[in-house]
């Protein structure tokens, strides 16, 4: 049966999560704090960069399904749900910032109604929702559930992701509202074993658990690939040999590291609880320190490859966001090239298909920083090559027209994502990461 949805917090996850359940059937409104992300999006405009999105949009606000909102009455005088999907940054310290989870309790209250069911979808540390719920009873609200919902997407196929979760994980003390929260998703699972009823507390720890492994293991293979550069080893050979373990499963590609707004916050989270727990958390800060040590490959790099003179050396970059199909350059290692090589003197032509504008606003434009209108123009005159995201079509370049068009051949791939023996064959110097210089 359709049910009336607010949801509160209208970015990467509010906005898919909203407009996925509208495409459901059920009448949402998204409400957030941000005026002009509800201008934008009252005026048809698609604050984000996320595959399949526009279209599910304008369908549902055209079938008047979809509302935006910053009217937390309007969003929730009928609601039976809501979802809460504010950001949670890190503090100073790496602990989750709290505030806005607690504001919401204050922005909802007037508004609730009795029989609403309040699920927490944003990244929190274990015992969250039962403060929520706390906070809620201190001020009369005696009847309202929390539920535990951590979201699993991933940006660049978020829609994918909600639409075929791969499991969708409910954390409740109270079966009734447990058993509503399934309720919505039963449509979306393959299985009943796909939903994961448990306490809300397991299902907070969950996300950081899940999270702090895949974020492991890309620091695992980057320390790896680490070992391999300073020791003329392949790390494809290495690769080869831990893929035929299945117990050691996927996630083994070397890089220039993880970003977004989720890995780097929820490990740094992680470490904190650990620590306040008095539990082992050195494994953990291990986990950021190789990640920041990897962000600063490409740089490294290059300067070593170019010596004393990397002062007015011309960089083209291919790919700013922190990973493809997505606009999304909160921690991106593409920042950490760009600031220190401007630092050292080198100028930047940059080039995404996505997410200009925002690395744009946070850094501007400057004779060391100029935006391509292409990739091949980011390239023209470029003393090197960097790539910094793995975008499909930076795989299979041009290279007849990119060996023209640089001054100097090289390529530093922090993606190892272009075809080697292609990219040499077509006269190019080649470096990747973990790869054996030839
Ligand atoms: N982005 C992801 O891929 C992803 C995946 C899984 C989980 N998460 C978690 O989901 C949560 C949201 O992440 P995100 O990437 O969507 O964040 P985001 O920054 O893109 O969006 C958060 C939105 O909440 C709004 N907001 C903040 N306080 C508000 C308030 N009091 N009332 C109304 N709106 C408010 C902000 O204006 C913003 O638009 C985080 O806890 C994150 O860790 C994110």
């Amino acid at each position: 049966m359709n049910k009336n949805i607010a949801i509160i917090g209208s970015g990467y996850v509010g906005l898919v999560t909203g407009t996925c359940f509208a495409e459901m059937g059920h009448t949402v409104h998204c409400v957030d704090r941000d005026v002009q992300l509800v201008k934008r999006l009252n005026e048809g405009q698609v604050p984000i960069h996320e595959p399949g999105l526009p279209d599910l949009i304008s369908r549902n606000v055209l079938k008047k399904r979809l509302f935006f909102t910053n009217s937390y009455e309007e969003a929730l005088k009928q609601a039976d749900f809501a979802f809460i999907a504010v950001d949670t940054p890190a503090n100073e310290d790496g602990s989750a910032n709290l505030d806005r989870i607690s504001q919401v309790v204050e922005q909802i209250l007037p508004h609730a109604l009795p029989s609403l069911i309040v699920i927490l979808k944003s990244t929190v540390p274990v015992r969250t929702s039962r403060a929520f719920k706390d906070q809620l009873r201190k001020r009369g609200a005696t009847s309202i559930e929390v539920v535990s919902n951590p979201e699993f997407l991933r940006e660049g196929a978020a829609v994918e992701d909600f639409l075929r979760p791969a499991r969708v994980v409910i954390g409740a003390s109270n079966p009734a509202a447990a058993e509503k929260a399934a309720e919505l998703y039963r449509p979306l699972v393959q299985n009943e074993s796909d939903l994961l009823l448990m306490d809300n507390e397991s299902a907070e720890l969950s996300k950081y658990a899940c999270n702090g492994i895949l974020a492991a293991k890309i620091s695992y293979m980057n320390a790896i690939a680490a070992l391999c550069d300073e020791m003329q080893i392949d790390v494809r050979n290495i690769q080869r040999v831990m893929r035929t373990d299945p117990r050691i499963g996927g996630y083994i590609s070397p890089g220039i590291g993880f970003g977004g707004s989720c890995f780097p916050k929820d490990v740094r989270a992680l470490t904190h609880i650990a620590k306040s727990m008095g539990c082992p958390n050195g494994f953990f800060e291990d986990i950021i320190m190789v990640n920041e040590f990897q962000h600063r490959w490409l740089f490294r790099a290059i300067s070593s490859y170019f010596g004393d003179t990397v002062r007015g050396l011309k960089v083209g970059v291919w790919g700013l966001a922190f990973k493809p199909d997505t606009d999304d350059i909160r921690e991106a290692p593409s920042l950490d090239l760009l600031k220190n090589g401007i630092e050292a003197g080198m100028k930047f032509q940059v080039y995404d298909p996505a997410a200009m504008s925002r690395v744009k606003s946070l850094l501007g434009e400057s004779p060391e920083l100029r935006y391509a209108e292409d990739p091949y123009a980011a390239a023209e005159g470029a003393d090197c090559l960097a790539i910094c995201t793995e975008w499909q079509h930076y795989r299979q370049p041009d290279l007849a027209r990119l060996k023209k068009l640089m001054r100097s051949p090289v390529i530093f791939d922090g993606r190892n994502c272009v075809d080697i023996q292609e990219v040499r064959g077509a006269g190019f110097i080649y470096r990747g990461v973990g790869i054996r210089f030839l």
